[in-house]
């Protein structure tokens, strides 16, 4: 592909392989009260498997979803199945012990087990394909910590290989393989649930916004067009908790990274690679309706504090090469919340709240994390015992390395918060193209603007509405994203996702009147 057709078809609108190649079921607005047993708050892999697993127990089950099913990250994914997180077990082991880093990997591989287990029993027809998940170092100084990864493998007896050479054409300095891990088209498996979802009965509601929670004398979600849902328990398995009564945004931070797939001349080798270290790169293969390709991913950052997206798109194009790759399918990125000390949040909301249940955090691994998630979520609800409710409890506490993580986060959020406020707009609104946004200075005051296809201005205040930070112009998604607690609004300033539950206050906008005049 050369470079002109590449630059072209990266500045076009992003759109998953997923959602390019399944159409999910659609459902309407909520448009009254109800009540009901439980609510799940979320429509990604975590909400629709918990609805599963408590509608399969006969709880009578409310599932809500802000805009449409798995149009969170769950449309985003690269879709490994697997309990091999990057680099993570040595570090566990370092700071929770031997016990609590099996417990972790257990819970993961059992999830990866009960999907396998899922995708037999019904045939499920989702690509369902078993890998080995590969950890590569690339670099000379990373080659250690591969060996200290092995070794937490040995210790906690998870079955793994090391080597020193791959068949796909990575610059590989010593590799750890981690055996009987998987990959899925996330929506064709999700499409099966939630039709079970319909059979029994559970409903289900789109575009329906939760925006606030009271638990006494039960609880009640309140939703953004007034209605109220009256239940036993709620369940949060939004992205981030919108009600965040446990200073969630303190404890997670966000990450971006982007993804593509791509036709290569040559299939890639069976499994999924990850690189160790920096510029993070993920490669898989990939078959949708009996195409072959290629995803590859990487390019992570601290949401709203990237450089131009199309830079990222740029770079993963050029890795995209070095493996063969001779047309680009499509490209999209992602948003996902790693907490202080890297093991998700499921359980109870916080120590005040019996009813209500959070799962949270999933660090890039969330077909994994999320259907554990669900099981842990299920059984915690109908009280029956799990092992794995200590581990991920959102209540833990480990001073190491929670405490360190939190001073760097939290410190420099202060720092965005006030370079911020510091920073006017550098471009200016006449020299803005069609489909282009940037912070621009208004009247002396930073200011954010956004030309629509048709060439309609719309200019935003650009002080996120959650705790007041600057947010900044993503071209690639078209979205203004916070740098301190990744909330990202649309271009216009509606709410994409919180933290902020109300929209970037509009300056301007410019209309077309019913005759086209502007
Ligand atoms: Fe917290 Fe913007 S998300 S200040």
């Amino acid at each position: 592909m050369n470079q002109n057709e590449q630059a072209d078809r990266l500045s076009e609108e992003t759109s998953s392989i997923w959602f390019e190649t399944v159409r999910l079921p659609s459902f309407k607005k909520l448009n009254g009260n109800l009540q009901t047993e439980a609510v799940i708050v979320g429509g990604g892999i975590t909400g629709i498997t918990t609805a599963y697993l408590l509608a399969k127990e006969g709880v009578k089950v409310v599932l809500i979803e802000a805009d449409r099913l798995c149009s969170g990250t769950t449309g985003y994914t690269t879709a490994k199945i697997t309990a091999q997180h990057t680099l993570i077990y040595d570090e566990l082991i370092g700071h929770f012990g031997e016990e609590k880093a099996k417990l972790y990997y257990l819970a993961n591989q059992g999830a990866r087990d009960w999907i396998g287990q899922m995708v037999r029993t019904h045939d499920i027809h989702c690509d369902f394909r078993e890998q080995p998940a590969v950890v590569y170092a690339d670099k000379e100084k990373e080659v250690r910590q591969i060996e200290k990864e092995a070794e937490a493998y040995r210790k906690l007896g998870i079955p793994g290989t090391v080597t020193e050479s791959l068949d796909l054409a990575l610059p590989v300095k010593k590799a750890l393989i981690m055996h009987h891990q998987a990959q899925f088209h996330p929506l064709m498996y999700l499409h099966f649930l939630i039709a079970e979802l319909v059979k029994m009965d559970v409903s289900i509601y789109e575009e329906t916004v939760a925006v606030e929670m009271t638990e006494a004398p039960s609880c009640v979600v309140h939703t953004k067009e007034g209605h109220q849902i009256h239940c036993s328990d709620v369940l949060i398995c939004s992205h981030f908790p919108f009600y965040d009564k446990g200073f969630y945004f303190s404890r997670m931070y966000p990450e971006r990274s982007y993804l593509m797939a791509v036709e290569t001349e040559q299939p890639i080798p069976d499994g999924m690679y990850i690189s160790a270290g920096n510029p993070k790169r993920s490669v898989r293969s990939l078959s949708c309706n009996g195409r072959a390709m290629t995803l590859v991913g990487g390019e992570n950052h601290k949401t709203g504090r990237g450089e131009n997206t199309a830079n990222h798109f740029q770079k993963l194009a050029v890795f995209a090469d070095t493996l063969g790759a001779k047309e680009i399918i499509c490209h999209w990125s992602a948003q996902d919340y790693t907490t202080l000390d890297k093991i998700p949040y499921i359980g109870k909301l916080s120590s005040r709240h019996s009813h209500m249940y959070v799962a949270a955090g999933f660090k890039k691994w969330g077909m994994t994390s999320g259907t554990l998630a669900a099981r842990l979520l299920a059984d915690q609800l109908l009280e029956r015992d799990n092992p794995y409710s200590e581990v991920f409890s959102p209540q833990r506490f480990t001073a190491d390395p929670v405490i360190k993580r939190f001073m760097i986060d939290n410190g420099s959020i202060a720092g965005h918060l006030i370079k911020g406020k510091l920073e006017k707009g550098k471009e200016s609104i006449k020299h803005l193209k069609n489909d282009q946004g940037a912070v621009v200075s208004l009247n002396g005051k930073r200011a954010g603007a956004y030309k629509n296809k048709e060439g309609r201005l719309t200019i935003v205040d650009t002080t996120c509405t959650h705790m007041g930070c600057e947010v900044n112009w993503n071209q690639g998604e078209r979205t203004w994203d916070c740098p301190c607690h990744g909330s990202r609004y649309e271009a216009t300033g509606e709410v994409i996702d919180g933290p902020a539950k109300k929209p970037l206050r509009q300056l301007y906008r410019e209309h077309h009147t019913q005759d086209g005049e502007k």
